[in-house]
């Protein structure tokens, strides 16, 4: 059987140790807004601008869909005293956040291997579902969103950001620039980016109100400066994990992205969404 390694379960199992040095604990982009915040505060901003569209109380139920290494499930238990059940298709990603709550002492934030299209966990069952940078990941759209939508309950709140795609990007470029593209799906796995108008039509679709979405692309942009900035510090370390051709797409990605950024091609969104009800 042959394994396809950009495939996400496949990709994440094996960068996840190589990133926590290269992306920081949280594994998502970072929100800028002097441009001069250091990566940690940075990614812990975009978590903020999520948690202002989640508005949590304690006691909810929250389901954390591709949760990454549990980073941003362990901060939502630990302020906000919601119960999260952070899943991903990644046992290490799994493993990995288990081990952080168990070392910060947090019983309310759990982890499993589960796939955000088709989670298979119980209708109405969540208050909030967040989805932080791993919708890009998962080729059904339209399903996912219809996942999130059935489990959350009446009056339950989606909040979502990720990747966007902000123009139409016509076959003939997508040819001509395919070099590129490769370079990307190596550094960061099997990938699609949607618009945010797109976004919200799956949202609509699976019957989700009061549709909220927010371009942020410039506030993420400084991000790309700070992944080299750690590529310039862990490269030995990181060469060691996942080899020296891994990290050279790495950092020519970097490259690649700031221009896809700049030209107005791919850029950064947040969308909320109620389920009706209540
Ligand atoms: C960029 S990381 C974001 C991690 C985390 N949300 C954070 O912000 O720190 C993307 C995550 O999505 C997960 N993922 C990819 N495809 C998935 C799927 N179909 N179902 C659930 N999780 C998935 C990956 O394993 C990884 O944990």
């Amino acid at each position: 059987m042959t394994v396809d390694t950009h495939a996400p379960a496949a990709h994440y199992d094996r960068v996840t140790a190589a990133w926590g040095l290269l992306l920081g604990e949280e594994l998502h982009y970072g929100l800028f807004r002097s441009g001069d915040e250091d990566l940690a505060t940075a990614t812990a901003q975009l978590t903020a601008r999520m948690i202002e569209a989640a508005g949590f109380e304690p006691g909810q139920r929250v389901l954390d869909v591709g949760c990454g290494t549990g980073a941003p499930a362990a901060r939502l238990a630990r302020e906000f005293g919601v119960e999260v059940l952070g899943i991903t298709t990644s046992a290490v990603g799994v493993a990995a956040a288990t081990e952080r709550a168990r070392n910060e002492g947090l019983a309310t934030a759990t982890f499993e291997v589960r796939d955000g299209t088709d989670n298979g966990l119980p209708p109405d069952s969540f208050d909030r579902v967040w989805v932080m940078e791993s919708s890009h990941l998962m080729p059904d759209r339209p399903g996912l969103l219809r996942e999130c939508a059935r489990v959350l309950r009446p009056g339950g709140r989606l909040v979502l950001c990720d990747i966007i795609r902000r123009r139409p990007i016509p076959f003939q470029e997508l040819r001509e620039r395919r070099r590129e593209f490769a370079v990307l799906r190596s550094a960061f796995g099997a990938a699609r980016m949607d618009a945010l108008e797109e976004y919200r039509a799956y949202a609509e679709a699976a019957g989700l109100g009061d549709v909220r979405c927010d371009d942020i692309t410039q506030e993420t942009l400084a991000t790309f400066d700070r992944w080299q900035d750690n590529v310039d510090r862990h490269r030995d370390e990181v060469e060691a994990i996942l080899g020296r051709p891994s990290v050279d797409d790495f950092e020519e990605s970097l490259t690649i992205l700031r221009s896809l950024w700049l030209e107005g091609t791919l850029g950064y969104g947040v969308l909320s969404a109620s389920s009706p009800g209540e």
